[in-house]
């Protein structure tokens, strides 16, 4: 029996997601949809060969086998909370919201209480299989670099406090340092990544940086680990997702590819 989707939040990872069930990249069934937005539920499904309904959070719960969030981190308490309880498969994009230890903590107890599973992909950066692999021993640095174009960094609340003027950014210019918990909440939109590394850590510290640099067209993440096993470097120049400039195409893919893993009888990687 395909599994059957139920997915919050129809922008550039859910549309993405749908166009690969819908095209049999996935096995599955996607059986809701809910956004926000009606006109943009309403265009996703138009999009689609074969049509789920168009429904509110509760229903899609009820349909569905497994819900994916791909909305926001404000989105994500309730939307965890409704799945979790009725025992449904959820997964987060929107991993900011997971910084939160008390909101990390009350999901895992959910899932477990109610014998459900979260997931969270990889998103937009590589190296997390090593890393998880590393945490079993001791974890002495975690380090994420972020470089994007100051277009994916427009309407950030860190650049609206700061009162940042990207537009008149010449080179390369560092816009932020710090923790993932400050980096999540400063830029919503751009670091989720920044959670996933700091949850695959096992929590150690991950210092994250900000870079804005009007002559790149990539979105960059570099990241360091360093341990008792040794050092990662990686760096992930990713494109840009052309409906939305501050989500990189490869956390579609790897929301596409988690769906997948779900099913599959044998699981490769960490
Ligand atoms: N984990 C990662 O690596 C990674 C990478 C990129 C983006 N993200 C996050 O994934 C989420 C989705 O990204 P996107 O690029 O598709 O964003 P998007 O802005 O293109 O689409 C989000 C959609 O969700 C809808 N929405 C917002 N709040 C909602 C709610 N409470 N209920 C229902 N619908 C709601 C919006 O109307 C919008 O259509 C964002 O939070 C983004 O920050 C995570």
């Amino acid at each position: 029996m395909p599994l059957k989707v139920g997915l919050v939040g129809c922008g550039a990872i859910g549309a993405e997601i749908a166009k690969a069930i819908d095209t049999g990249v996935i096995d599955a069934d996607l059986v809701a949809v809910c956004d926000h937005n009606p006109a943009t539920a309403k265009a996703l499904i138009e999009s689609l060969q074969h049509k789920p309904v168009k429904s509110r959070l509760e229903d899609l719960v009820t349909l569905s086998d497994v819900v994916v969030e791909a909305a926001s981190q404000k989105a994500v308490p309730a939307i965890a909370r409704a799945v979790l309880v009725k025992g449904k498969k959820l997964m987060i994009m929107s991993v900011g919201a997971l910084a939160s230890p008390e909101l990390f903590q009350e999901v895992k107890n959910l899932a477990k209480e109610h014998d459900s599973r979260v997931y969270i992909p990889s998103g937009a950066i590589s190296g997390l299989d090593a890393l998880k692999s590393a945490s079993i021993g001791t974890i002495r640095k975690v380090s994420l670099t972020t470089t994007k174009n100051p277009s994916g960094l427009k309407g950030a609340p860190y650049i609206l406090e700061k009162k940042i003027d990207l537009d008149a950014l010449t080179g390369p210019t560092l816009i932020f340092e710090g923790s993932a918990a400050e980096a999540v909440k400063a830029f919503p939109a751009n670091v989720n990544v920044a959670a996933t590394l700091y949850l695959a850590a096992g929590g150690s510290d991950v210092r994250v940086v900000v870079v804005a640099d009007p002559n790149i067209h990539v979105n960059r993440h570099e990241i360091v680990v360093e341990g008792d096993f040794g050092r990662i470097s990686t760096r992930v120049e990713n494109v840009p997702s052309p409906r939305n400039p501050r989500t990189s195409y490869l956390a579609a893919l790897s929301a596409i590819a988690t769906l997948r893993s779900i099913m599959e009888a044998v699981k490769i990687g960490t």
